[in-house]
């Protein structure tokens, strides 16, 4: 057992005058307690109770560089020395708008905000505003942010996975939801060509928008089938729907040009966030011209005080600058890193006996415990013991790793070999643990 003393006296602090007692909902499922951070550095983390853990949870993923790293600290720092924001213009907004027109294939101009929730808000206020069309096509397992309009059940309150209208009906992500927000929003199983070619030719005339994340990160890292997202693209531009590809997760991720540059996908608009900024608040939206040009024409409004301000695009402009360093490497190498773990994970799994598998797309996986032989659905992702995983996210706390108690492992760019020798034999004596 790790100690948590510290950490359990400030969650009970933290929830006399915090709501939830943390900032965001999610982090309050970790186990034993949520971890009070006292500082970070590269690949680590350290605890108020002394502790130090090699991290993958990376802040739900923004931390492609790891903890303060040092040319994106000295950045942010010169940007702070010449004021914050200014609620006016100024070069690091241009300089971070030509960046991105030039490295992400389907970026014709792009718009700034600070969250992914934020960047899905808007591509889809431009797709309703371009068609003329109100219904948004999403799917069961995505999460495109905590916005009324999108914010479905994830799975569902009070529904099973495997439940047939866990995968059908369009249930709000929370209580207080605006009970007219998902009216327009048709919710469809990922990876079904055929549900998805019926549904788009029967409402197309009602559809603006089709929004899917291109690898379904938030649910198994699972890829596209083959030929899938082909299809979609297909089928958008053929009924006239706005094709967003969600790529607040695989943005700077999967590639420079993300997920779209890796699969050779051409979307009408992107969302990207989290990796872009390195750890600091941004997002954008970019696409096609013709629909970013609403904001131009001022037919669509697109709002926020602290819009592209300057140590925001500071930061995104130093970390694009690392990340493209050496004709983008880092991407190989953080690939590598995570093969080498993902298969000596799964080697630990089959000599501990667990049932259990790992989907792994470049820099980023899923790890499940599992019967199945395959995840490549929402349904059979439903299948996993996630009770288990919580218990196995649990137990690498104390060998000194910090994990994600979802599933979901990110890699950043200074993680080593090192680290990576270190966490399998973690996950070694975690898993003998767990079969005690
Ligand atoms: C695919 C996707 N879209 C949108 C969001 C929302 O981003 P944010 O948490 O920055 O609002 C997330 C967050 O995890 C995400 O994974």
């Amino acid at each position: 057992m790790i100690r948590t003393e510290q950490s359990h006296a400030k969650y009970e602090l933290a929830r006399k005058y915090l709501a939830g007692g943390v900032a965001s909902s999610l982090r309050a499922s970790m186990k034993p307690v949520p971890i009070y951070v006292q500082s970070a550095e590269g690949a680590r983390i350290r605890d108020v109770d002394g502790n130090e853990y090699i991290d993958y949870m990376l802040a739900y993923g923004p931390l492609i560089l790891g903890h303060a790293h040092d040319e994106l600290t000295t950045a942010i720092h010169q940007a702070m020395r010449k004021g914050y924001t200014y609620g006016l213009q100024h070069e690091g907004e241009i300089g971070l708008a030509r960046l991105l027109t030039e490295l992400l294939p389907c970026a014709e101009k792009v718009a700034l905000s600070g969250s992914g929730t934020e960047a899905v808000m808007l591509a889809l206020r431009l797709a309703r505003a371009y068609t003329g069309k109100r219904k948004i096509v999403r799917f069961h397992g995505h999460y495109h942010g905590w916005s009324d309009s999108i914010f479905t059940s994830f799975p569902g309150a009070g529904l099973q996975g495997n439940d047939e209208r866990a995968a059908t009906s369009v249930l709000p992500g929370t209580s207080g939801q605006s009970a007219g927000s998902l009216e327009d929003v048709i919710l469809l199983p990922w990876n079904d060509p055929i549900a998805l070619e019926s549904a788009l030719r029967a409402y197309s005339g009602e559809i603006a928008a089709l929004i899917s994340e291109p690898v379904m990160c938030n649910s198994g890292c699972i890829l596209p089938k083959p030929g899938y997202m082909e299809l979609m693209q297909r089928l958008t531009k053929e009924l006239g729907i706005v094709w967003i590809l969600d790529e607040v997760i695989t943005g700077f991720r999967l590639s420079i040009g993300g997920a779209h540059q890796r699969f050779g996908l051409d979307p009408d608009l992107v969302t990207i966030g989290k990796a872009m900024g390195g750890g600091i608040a941004i997002s954008a939206v970019a696409g096609k011209a013709t629909i970013m040009n609403l904001i131009d024409e001022g037919t669509v409004s697109h709002l926020g005080t602290l819009n592209g301000n300057c140590v925001s695009t500071a930061a995104a402009i130093a970390t694009i600058g690392e990340l493209v360093k050496d004709h983008g490497s880092a991407y190989t190498r953080m690939e590598r890193l995570f093969t080498v773990l993902a298969s000596g994970i799964r080697e630990l799994l089959n000599k501990h006996g667990l049932p259990g598998l790992i989907n792994q797309t470049g820099p980023v996986f899923h790890m499940m415990f599992t019967d199945e032989q395959e995840v490549t659905d929402f349904a059979a992702f439903n299948n996993r013991d996630g009770a288990k995983y919580t218990r196995f996210a649990e137990v690498m706390l104390s060998e000194g790793v910090l994990i994600r108690p979802n599933g979901l492992w990110y890699i950043s760019t200074v993680h080593d070999d090192k680290d990576v020798q270190e966490t399998l034999h973690a996950v070694d004596r975690s898993l003998a643990k767990l079969v005690d």
